[in-house]
C-alpha cells in the first residue's frame, strides 16, 4: 500500500491554517459564504477524482462555511473546542481504522478505552467497578443507561423482557423534573414510551427538581435527574432524590451531559454532591472534556446489567477473558472513540481538567458581571459555565441577538427561561481567554446601540 504523502501533507497544512485563523475569522459564516456551499450540490460523479483533488475541494469549498466553535468566542448550545491532542489522537486512530467492537478486532482500542473509562470513573469519583460504554452523545448515553435500567428492573421483578417483549410487560414508571433535557424524552420515545406516560416533577426557579414534590416511588420506578441544566447549569438535589429512591428500590439515572464533569473541579465539585449514589450516569466528552464530536459515555453501577442488555452473542463473535467494548453499547461495530478521551485525560491530568472547568466557570461569571453592568438582567445563579440573560424590553431581543451573531465577533443563541425570553451563554471551551470575553462584551455593547 502506497503512502499518499501529498494528501496527508495537504491536510496537515490546511488544518494548520484553519487553527491559525480561528482568532481572526468570523465566528459563524455569513449567509453569502454559506451560498458557496452550493458547489457541493453536484450530481453524483460518474468518474472519480484523485484523493488530493477531493480533499482540496472539501477544504476550499467547505472551510469558509465552518463555524468557529473551536475558537474562544463561540458560546452557543454547550460546545467544547477539540484539544489539539484529541484531534491528533482522532487522526491517528482514523488512520488505524479500528473497529472497537469485540476485543479481538482491536486490542489497542479495547485496552485504551478501558483505561479511559476507568480514569473517568476516578475523575468523577463514581463507583470504580461500574460498567461503561462509549457512545455518540449524551442522548445515546442516557438511552443506553435507561435501556439497562429497564432490563434490570424487569429482571428483578421476574419478568423476562428480552424473551417476552414490552407489549405484555408490567408498567415501568419514569419520573423526572419538568426541566429535564428534551433528549431524555426522545430517548424514552425510542424505547416505546409516550410523553404522556412520563411523570414530571415541578422544578424551582433555578430548574432544580423539587425532591419533596416527587410522587411515591416503587421498585418499578426509574428517576431521572440532571447534573447541569442546559440553561442555568443547576444541579438536582441528588442526596434527597437518591435517598427516597433507594428506600423504594427505584433506579436513579443522572444526565450529566456537561455538568457531570464538575465533579473534577476543585472549587465546585460540591454542586454535584450525592450524584455518586445514583445507579447510572451519562457524560458527554465532546462538550466539557473538549474532544471531537461524537463522544459520550454511559456509566452503570451494575456492570453485569450492561452486559445482559448489550452483550451480542453469535458463534462467529469471538469473546474471551478480556473486556469486549461492544458488550457495553447498543452498537456492535464502531470507531474507537475512547482513544480521544484517553488522550485528553493523559494530556490534562486531573489538575488540567479541574483548571479547564474552573476557567470556563470564571469566564461565565465575567460575562454575568459585564452584562449586568450594561443593564442586562441575569436570570440564573451563575453556578458553573452557564449564563441566562434578558433585557427589560424583550421585544428587542431577537434583533439584538441577530446583530451580535452577524458581527462575527461572537455567537450565542436565544432561549426561554421561566416565561422570559432571553439568551444563553455557555462557556465550554478550553480556548476562551479573558481577552475573548472582553471582545465578546464589546461586540454586545456595540449591538445595543
Ligand atoms: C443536559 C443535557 N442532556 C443531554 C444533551 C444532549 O447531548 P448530545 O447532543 O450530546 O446528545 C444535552 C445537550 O446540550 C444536555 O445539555
Amino acid at each position: 500500500m502506497e503512502f499518499n504523502q501529498p494528501l496527508y501533507d495537504y491536510v496537515v497544512s490546511a488544518a494548520k491554517s484553519f487553527e491559525q485563523s480561528l482568532d481572526l475569522r468570523p465566528v459563524t459564516p455569513s449567509a453569502e459564504t454559506e451560498k458557496t456551499l452550493d458547489y457541493f450540490r453536484e450530481p453524483l460523479p460518474v468518474q472519480g477524482s484523485t484523493p488530493l483533488d477531493v480533499i482540496k475541494m472539501l477544504n476550499e469549498v467547505g472551510e469558509p462555511g465552518v463555524v468557529s466553535s473551536r475558537g474562544g468566542r463561540y458560546y452557543g448550545f454547550v460546545t467544547g473546542a477539540a484539544l489539539p491532542v484529541s484531534v491528533a489522537a482522532n487522526w491517528l486512530a482514523a488512520s488505524w481504522d479500528q473497529n472497537a467492537g469485540p476485543y479481538v478486532l482491536s486490542p489497542t482500542a479495547a485496552v485504551v478505552e478501558e483505561v479511559a473509562g476507568d480514569w473517568v470513573l476516578e475523575l468523577l469519583d463514581l463507583p470504580r467497578d461500574s460498567g461503561f460504554g462509549f457512545v455518540t452523545g449524551a442522548t445515546m448515553a442516557s438511552f443506553t443507561a435507561l435501556s439497562t435500567a429497564r432490563l434490570s428492573l424487569y429482571k428483578k421483578s421476574g419478568y423476562d423482557l428480552k424473551a417476552d417483549g414490552i407489549r405484555n410487560a408490567p408498567k415501568i414508571r419514569f419520573i423526572m423534573s419538568e426541566e429535564i433535557h428534551p433528549t431524555i424524552i426522545i430517548g424514552l420515545q425510542y424505547m416505546g414510551y409516550g410523553k404522556n406516560e412520563l411523570e414530571f416533577v415541578p422544578a424551582d426557579d433555578q430548574g432544580r427538581m423539587i425532591a419533596e414534590k416527587m410522587p411515591m416511588l416503587d421498585d418499578m420506578s426509574i428517576v431521572i435527574c440532571q447534573a447541569g441544566n442546559v440553561n442555568s447549569g443547576s444541579f438536582d438535589p441528588f442526596d434527597a432524590i437518591c435517598a427516597k429512591a433507594k428506600e423504594a428500590g427505584s433506579w436513579v439515572h443522572v444526565d450529566g451531559a456537561f455538568g457531570g464533569w464538575i465533579r473534577a473541579s476543585k472549587t465546585r465539585s460540591h454542586l454535584a454532591k450525592g450524584m455518586e449514589h445514583a445507579d447510572s450516569w451519562s457524560v458527554d466528552c465532546h462538550k466539557w472534556l473538549n474532544i471531537p464530536h461524537d463522544s459520550a459515555i454511559a456509566i452503570v453501577r451494575n456492570r453485569r446489567a450492561m452486559l445482559e442488555t448489550f452483550g451480542v452473542v453469535a458463534p462467529y463473535l469471538v469473546t474471551g477473558e478480556k473486556r469486549d467494548p461492544d458488550h457495553y453499547t447498543p452498537e456492535l461495530s464502531r470507531r474507537a472513540r475512547g482513544i480521544e478521551v484517553w488522550a485528553a485525560l493523559k494530556h490534562l491530568g486531573r489538575e488540567g481538567m479541574g483548571d479547564l472547568l474552573d476557567r470556563c466557570c470564571n469566564h461565565a461569571q465575567k460575562f454575568a458581571d459585564g452584562l449586568s453592568k450594561m443593564g442586562f438582567k441575569v436570570l440564573n445563579d451563575v453556578v458553573i459555565n452557564q449564563v441566562v440573560v434578558t433585557m427589560d424590553d424583550e421585544s428587542k431581543l431577537d434583533n439584538f441577538i441577530s446583530r451580535v451573531q452577524q458581527s462575527g465577533k461572537t455567537w450565542f443563541g436565544p432561549t426561554n427561561w421561566h416565561g422570559r425570553k432571553g439568551f444563553r451563554i455557555s462557556v465550554s471551551s478550553y480556548v476562551t481567554t479573558d481577552e475573548d470575553v472582553e471582545i465578546a462584551l464589546t461586540a454586545i455593547r456595540k449591538a445595543l446601540n
